[in-house]
């Protein structure tokens, strides 16, 4: 198997904030052995961990991510909207968390989240943080909704690549061979058993987001899902 059948979701997002380093350290210490995260660009360019357009969900300030320098954003807390037990994480760079996760030994599904960044910046400032924490290929896998930004990345990169939907389209197929796309990736509740047998019988690998009960785990591993994306693994049993 490509990825594993239990994937921590935005690090693990029911029991640390998204997309911090906080979140990173929780998956390793519960076990896990590959997480998702989300990767942007600050107004800056520099590349950072975050899932919205907007800071306000997700930190202490207001207003879109974009309109941000990292120094803006290093004055923000990331961790006190979840509790209080993580008053004062920060929204942690690409650098930064990549060198957690090496040093942690933990496996990445990269996602691509341009937000209306720029693609070509993103996917450029991605390769070479990559290249640069000498990640290896077994224990990355890239994503992205976004098909450009996985076209300009395949043209970039050999890392293997997933195909990321809401639903599957029409065309799934050949955005899939577009990449030479290892996974596909796509809302477990969207997913219906015929769709998840046509992507198995075409071999390719299978992943479904986000799972937080394990009837529905349980389900789709009856499909022949692969894994799934969680906010907590602990629910799966
Ligand atoms: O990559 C799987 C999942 O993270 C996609 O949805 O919105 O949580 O990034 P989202
Ligand atoms: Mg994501």
């Amino acid at each position: 198997m490509l990825m594993d059948s239990a994937i921590g979701h935005r690090g693990v997002a029911a029991l640390a904030p998204e997309n911090t380093l906080a979140g990173i350290q929780k998956a390793a210490d519960l076990g896990l052995k590959w997480i998702e995260l989300d990767v942007t660009l600050l107004g800056d360019g520099t590349s950072v961990m975050f899932h919205d357009p907007r800071i306000n969900r997700t930190t202490s300030g207001r207003g879109h991510l974009k309109n941000n320098t990292l120094d803006q954003l290093s004055t923000l807390d990331a961790g006190s909207w979840f509790s209080s037990d993580f008053a004062g994480e920060k929204v942690p760079t690409l650098i930064e968390a990549l060198t957690l996760i090496k040093k942690l030994n933990l496996s990445l599904n990269l996602e691509l989240k341009p937000n209306r960044c720029d693609l070509k910046l993103l996917v450029e400032e991605v390769v070479a943080a990559l290249e640069a924490a000498e990640f290896s290929d077994e224990q990355l896998l890239v994503s992205s909704f976004n098909h450009k930004a996985l076209v300009l990345f395949r043209a970039k990169s050999g890392s293997r690549i997933g195909c990321l939907f809401e639903s599957l389209p029409r065309n799934w197929k050949h955005k899939a061979r577009q990449v030479d796309a290892k996974t596909i990736h796509v809302n477990a509740r969207k997913l219906k058993e015929k769709k998840a047998l046509e992507i198995k019988d075409a071999g390719y690998e299978l992943y479904c987001y986000t799972v937080n009960d394990k009837v529905l785990a349980d389900q789709l591993k009856d499909w022949g899902v692969d894994g799934v994306f969680t906010d907590n693994p602990g629910v799966l049993g």
